[in-house]
């Protein structure tokens, strides 16, 4: 057994890390066919594909624009990357993709959850001139998280970057204040930044996303889906990117991503906006 296998097992064993109960990142490996996922997680998926039943199909609409936005930002020029909310270790990863075509690209993987970050090992070293790093943050915190980016010195603030909160802040309530955390991250970027966002929603199916989110919210994990206008207000004084802001497979759709699905399917907005501002 190997050296991470051996510390999941050792994590197994202590109630305090939460694997008694279903966890977002590993539901969500679960619906991308990956193996990292407990039967906790897999019984509360399975409950949510009876209410939601192309959830399976957001989940890989998600990972695609992911995908495609890494490609779009490398090629702007982006060396500097930092992903919140990573999820399980899932091929190709953000830094597979941007080191595929800037092999000097640093990328920082930032997530709050321990078990996440174990499993953070397999990512590897990365290409031998570019560098990544994992860091334990929550993202409820903002300065904190950053402030621990900038520790790893893999990232240079005075420098463009691109963030990623990929279905990420789904998982935190108004009463949080997710506008404003955005707020405070984006403080951090230089100008001609970039911020990467993809967000669950339920104008598709209004009825079908109340019961995800209750049944989310039953098994201890909170999860709001929004609105687009809710969804743009997170791109308050950037530039969106053409085309905008707009549901998650229909953002610059590759050769290789396949015939068009309904909208209601994906069930997720997704979009790209710079920082243009001095600050
Ligand atoms: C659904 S997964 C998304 C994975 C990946 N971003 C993607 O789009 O493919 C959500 C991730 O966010 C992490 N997460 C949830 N709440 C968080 C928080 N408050 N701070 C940091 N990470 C958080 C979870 O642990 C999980 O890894």
């Amino acid at each position: 057994m190997g050296e991470q296998s051996e510390l999941v097992r050792e994590l197994r064993t202590d109630s305090g890390l939460g694997q008694d109960r279903a966890h977002s990142a590993r539901m969500y490996d679960y619906y991308l066919g990956g193996k990292s996922n407990y039967i906790v997680d897999r019984q509360a998926a399975e409950e949510l594909v009876t209410l939601f039943p192309a959830i399976a199909v957001a989940a890989r609409a998600n990972r695609a624009y992911m995908h495609r936005a890494g490609r779009f930002l490398a090629r702007q020029g982006v060396r500097q990357f930092v992903d919140v909310g990573i999820g399980m270790p899932a091929m190709p990863n953000l830094h597979e993709v941007v080191q595929s075509l800037v092999p000097d690209a640093t990328v920082v993987y930032v997530d709050n959850d321990p078990i996440v970050l174990v499993y953070a090992d397999e990512l590897g070293n990365g290409t031998p001139e570019g560098a990544i790093r994992c860091v334990e943050a929550d993202v409820r915190q903002p300065n904190e998280l950053l402030a621990a980016v900038e520790r790893t010195g893999c990232i240079d603030f005075d420098q463009p970057v691109a963030l990623s909160l990929h279905a990420l802040l789904d998982f935190i309530p108004d009463e949080l204040h997710p506008h404003q955390i955005v707020g405070q991250l984006l403080g951090w970027l230089a100008p001609n930044s970039y911020l990467s966002l993809t967000h669950c929603t339920g104008d598709f199916s209004p009825d079908a996303w109340r019961a995800v989110v209750d049944a989310y919210g039953h098994r201890g994990v909170p999860v709001r889906a929004r609105t687009k206008d809710e969804v743009r207000r997170f791109f308050h004084e950037l530039d969106l990117v053409d085309p905008g802001l707009t549901v998650a497979h229909r953002w610059r759709p590759a050769p290789e991503s396949g015939p068009m699905v309904p909208d209601k399917r994906v069930a997720l907005y997704a979009a790209v906006a710079r920082e243009s501002t001095a600050l």
